[in-house]
């Protein structure tokens, strides 16, 4: 049997606000434009929002798969450059705390239809809740977003020490978006390890990459498609092809050696 180049990221954050449902959605975008196959699983359970940034207008969601009446399968929905789009739901309460009978039933039909895929990417919601550190720890990789904003710095500061005091993960990618210019993102990354190495000396907190702040957000926010798709020369579609391409690259997971996976065997 061939061996599953599957990688399974999570993209999360401290702080809500910060960008990461449009790096998802580009960042699943630009993959695919380099032939690999993604499915994009909107995390962010209760607050759907990556169906409406990509103008899809999925019929089920996740919570008709928890309840059993619809397969993983039925409800996925097909987005641009024919990224999979694994919908979340319409703010059911029941959705933002998964207990753990549905979690394990939601990580068994991923687990079921992961192979295929090259790319699975959970696009969590912010904070340290049970949900967002659940999923953190079901991924090979956890990307964490950040901005040049305090607020963020500490918020992701909280969101690390959470997953490695209760999860005992220690490895980090960091991607700063809505800079100015790379030095500010390589900045917030030195203020951020000044005090991981401090404070979780074992942590490693790896600078991924950084993501311009771009008025070409918004305009494609407002249109419901991927900016890489509507100005794919934009500087901040450049960014993103840098971060995707560097990824490809790597061919593999990038993950420490504590690094855990929940359901996903390791097949690599
Ligand atoms: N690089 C950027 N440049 C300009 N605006 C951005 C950028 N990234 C995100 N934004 C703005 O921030 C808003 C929130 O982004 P979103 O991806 O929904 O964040 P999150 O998923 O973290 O809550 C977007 O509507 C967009 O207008
Ligand atoms: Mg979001």
């Amino acid at each position: 049997m061939k061996p599953s180049s599957l990688r399974v990221l999570a993209v999360s954050s401290g702080k809500g606000g910060v960008g990461k449902t449009n790096i998802v959605a580009n960042l699943a975008y630009a993959f695919a434009k380099r032939s690999k196959k993604v499915l994009v699983v909107d995390a962010d359970l209760g607050l759907n929002n990556i169906d409406i940034l990509l103008g899809l207008s999925p019929k089920f969601h996740i919570g008709h798969v928890l309840s059993g009446e619809k397969s993983v399968e039925e409800i996925i929905v097909s987005g641009p450059a024919d990224i999979r789009v694994l919908p979340a739901g319409d703010g059911l309460q029941e959705l933002t705390q998964l207990d753990q009978e549905k979690k394990v039933v939601l990580m068994d039909e991923l687990d079921r239809i992961s192979s295929g895929y090259d790319f699975l990417i959970f696009d969590t919601s912010a904070g340290i809740s049970s949900n967002v550190t659940y999923f953190c720890s079901a991924a090979h990789e956890t990307l964490l977003v950040a901005t040049t904003e305090p607020t963020s710095l500490t918020d992701v500061y909280a969101l690390i020490k959470t997953l490695y005091t209760k999860h005992a993960q220690k490895h980090f990618r960091l991607i700063v978006n809505s800079v100015g210019a790379e030095r500010e993102a390589q900045l917030i990354f030195h203020n951020l390890t000044t005090v991981t190495d401090r404070f979780l000396p074992n942590v490693a907190v790896e600078y991924l990459g950084f993501i311009l702040s771009d008025s070409n957000v918004s305009k494609a926010v407002r249109q419901q498609k991927a900016f890489m798709e509507l100005y794919p020369y934009a500087k901040v579609s450049q960014c993103v092809n840098q971060l995707a391409q560097k990824m490809v690259d790597e061919n593999r997971p990038v993950v420490g050696e504590d690094q855990r996976t929940l359901f996903w065997r390791t097949r690599f």
